[in-house]
C-alpha cells in the first residue's frame, strides 16, 4: 500500500492493530538480552515496540513508509527522553548505510502486499549484520489477496526464508495480548547468508 494509506489512519486516530503498547513476546525474549545491541524496526507505526526497546536501553532505529506514523513516535519519544533513529522509507527496497544486530517484526509484513515479500525478506537479508537476527510476530492465517493484512502460513515463512536464514525458535506465540485475537506465530532466524 502507498504512504497516503497509512498517513490517513495516523491521521484520522485510526489504528486498530495497534496494541498500545510493547507486544508481550518482545518484552519476554528482549528483557534479559545483552542491550549493546542495534535493533530495526520496520513498520514501527506509533512506536510502541521500539519505545519499549529504547527503554530497554537498545539502540533503535525504525524503518517507516508513513511521515505521520514518524510525527506521532518522535513525539512519543521526546516525551520520555528517548532517542530513537528513524529511516523514511519502504521496506521492499532499502539499504541503510547501518546494518542491525536485529531485526524486529511485528505486523509490517502483513502490510505488505503476498508478491512483495521476497523483495522485504531480500531487504532484511541486506541490513543485517551477518551475525544478525530476525525477530517477528507473523499471523497465521490463509494467504489473502485482498488486505492490509495479507494473511500467511509457517509453509509460507518457510519458504521465503529458508534461503538465507537459520530458524531457531518458530512456533506459536506463546505470549498472546490480549487484544490480538488472530492466530501468530513467533519466529527467530538466524543469518547465515
Ligand atoms: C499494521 S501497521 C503496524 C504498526 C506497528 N508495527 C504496530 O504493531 O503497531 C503497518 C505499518 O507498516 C508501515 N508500512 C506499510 N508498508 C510499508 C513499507 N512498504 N515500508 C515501510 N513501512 C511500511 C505502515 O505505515 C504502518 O505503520
Amino acid at each position: 500500500m502507498k504512504a497516503d494509506f497509512w498517513d490517513e489512519h495516523y491521521q484520522n486516530n485510526h489504528f486498530p492493530w495497534d496494541l498500545g503498547e510493547a507486544a508481550p513476546a518482545f518484552v519476554k525474549f528482549f528483557e534479559n538480552k545483552n542491550k549493546a545491541k542495534t535493533i530495526l524496526i520496520p513498520g514501527a507505526g506509533r512506536g510502541n515496540d521500539a519505545l519499549f526497546l529504547a527503554k530497554l536501553g537498545f539502540d533503535v532505529t525504525v524503518l517507516e513508509i508513513s511521515e505521520e506514523a514518524i510525527k506521532i513516535l518522535l513525539a512519543r519519544a521526546n516525551e520520555e527522553n528517548l532517542v530513537i533513529k528513524t529511516l523514511p522509507g519502504d521496506v521492499t527496497n532499502f539499504i541503510s548505510k547501518e546494518k542491525f544486530d536485529f531485526w524486529v517484526e511485528h505486523t509490517c509484513f502483513c502490510a505488505i502486499k503476498p508478491e512483495k515479500r521476497k523483495n522485504y525478506v531480500e531487504t532484511i537479508t541486506k541490513n543485517l549484520k551477518p551475525t544478525g537476527f530476525f525477530v517477528g510476530l507473523l499471523f497465521d492465517f490463509p494467504l489473502t489477496e485482498e488486505g492490509p493484512p495479507f494473511g500467511g502460513s509457517k509453509k509460507d515463512y518457510e519458504t521465503l526464508f529458508t534461503k538465507n536464514f537459520s530458524l531457531e525458535i518458530f512456533e506459536e506465540n506463546k505470549f498472546k495480548h490480549e487484544k490480538r485475537q488472530k492466530n501468530e506465530l513467533f519466529l527467530v532466524a538466524k543469518l547465515v547468508r
